[in-house]
């Protein structure tokens, strides 16, 4: 098997895994570079305003080993964008994302998200700002489209806009979750699911923009999804797979990296993966903050239910280390 060819060109990692809060800490990103040396990892998202207020220590630290990783922010106010961006790159992250796809109440009371794509001018000026405050590339997430819009109009039309304006400053690099996100009356789950995905309207905008790289993200699932999303897009984007199933990372590098790439064994994984978690209680992390994203480390193998049986039973008989690991495994191979 071998990589498709526009891969070699590219300028963009083709295979991503999504921000998504409450799963893409550092200690899932670390996990997840054990199974794939390639993927490009992001953060979840980190608002300006807390870069301002809070420890960014505490908020950006990372281990050197999840590079390629990406910090995305969420805001709306450009000087606070440079500020975080700046910050940002100063812990070396390797590229800043702005989130312009999040539909969730709470983001949009605080006018950033996917309600800032009604607002292409800011959203251009933020990026502005960004880019001048850093040297690592700066990129926008957003979706195909808002619901409602203030005004009438073609809906591709306000999309191309919006690529059009931000692209002008020099944001080169568009992640596009292919579906609109409707405003109010969906909760954020619901608007993962229920608006339908429009890959094609994505395929305009890279036909339309020949100097812009496409990422495109929203319900991939498969190797076979992948390879077949790679022959028109710059890049894929794999969010609640990865959670569910995030083997997948390592097959997906051989399948369209490295064809020679040896699949990790899960027990090798784990094993390196125990030692990470050795240092970090060392340092205070709570275990259950790390062991929580093994849990789908067997998915799709008969063994999958008794390993996280075994994991949550070795929480529940008070295993306070990373032997705890080491352990279910033990089981998990003796079952
Ligand atoms: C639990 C969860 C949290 C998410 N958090 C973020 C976020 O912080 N920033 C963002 O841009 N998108 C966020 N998303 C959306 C994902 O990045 C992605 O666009 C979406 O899940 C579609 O991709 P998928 O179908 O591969 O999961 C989140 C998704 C999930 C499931």
């Amino acid at each position: 098997m071998s990589a498709p060819s526009n891969l070699l060109n590219s300028k963009v990692i083709p295979i991503s895994v999504a921000p998504m809060m409450a799963y893409t800490d550092r200690h899932f990103r670390y996990f997840l570079r054990l199974l794939s040396p390639s993927a490009l990892l992001y953060t979840e998202m980190i608002t300006a305003q807390a870069l301002k207020h809070a420890d960014p220590a505490r908020l950006l630290e990372f281990s050197d080993q999840e590079h390629p990783v990406v910090l995305q922010l969420g805001g709306s106010e450009p000087a606070d964008l440079a500020h975080a961006a700046r910050l940002g790159a100063e812990f070396g992250y390797d590229e800043i994302n702005l989130n312009c796809g999040c539909p969730s109440d709470r983001v949009q009371s605080g006018r950033f998200g996917a309600c800032l794509m009604a607002e292409p001018d800011r959203v251009a000026e933020s990026v502005r700002a960004m880019r001048e405050s850093v040297s690592v590339p700066v990129t926008v997430k957003c979706r195909i489209g808002i619901e409602p819009r203030a005004e009438e109009g073609d809906d591709y039309a306000f999309l191309a806009d919006f690529v059009g304006r931000i692209a002008a400053e020099g944001c080169s690099v568009f992640v596009i979750h292919a579906r609109k996100a409707v405003l109010g009356g969906l909760s954020p789950k619901e608007n993962r699911e229920i608006p339908p995905l429009q890959y094609g309207v994505v395929a305009r905008l890279k036909a339309d923009f020949p100097d812009c790289a496409f990422v495109l993200n929203g319900g991939i699932r498969t190797v076979a999804d992948v390879r077949r999303h790679l022959e028109g897009f710059d890049g894929v984007m794999l969010g609640r797979e990865v959670c569910d199933n995030p083997y997948i990372l390592a097959e997906l590098h051989r399948a369209v990296v490295d064809p020679a790439f040896e699949l990790p064994s899960r027990e090798s994984v784990i094993e390196a993966y125990a030692k990470y978690v050795e240092a970090r209680l060392a340092e205070g992390d709570p275990l259950r903050s790390m062991t929580r994203h093994v849990l789908g480390l067997y998915a799709g193998l008969p063994r999958s239910r008794s390993w996280r049986r075994f994991l949550s039973e070795q929480a529940n008989v008070g295993q306070t280390g990373p032997q705890m690991l080491l352990d279910s495994l033990r089981i998990v191979r003796a079952a």
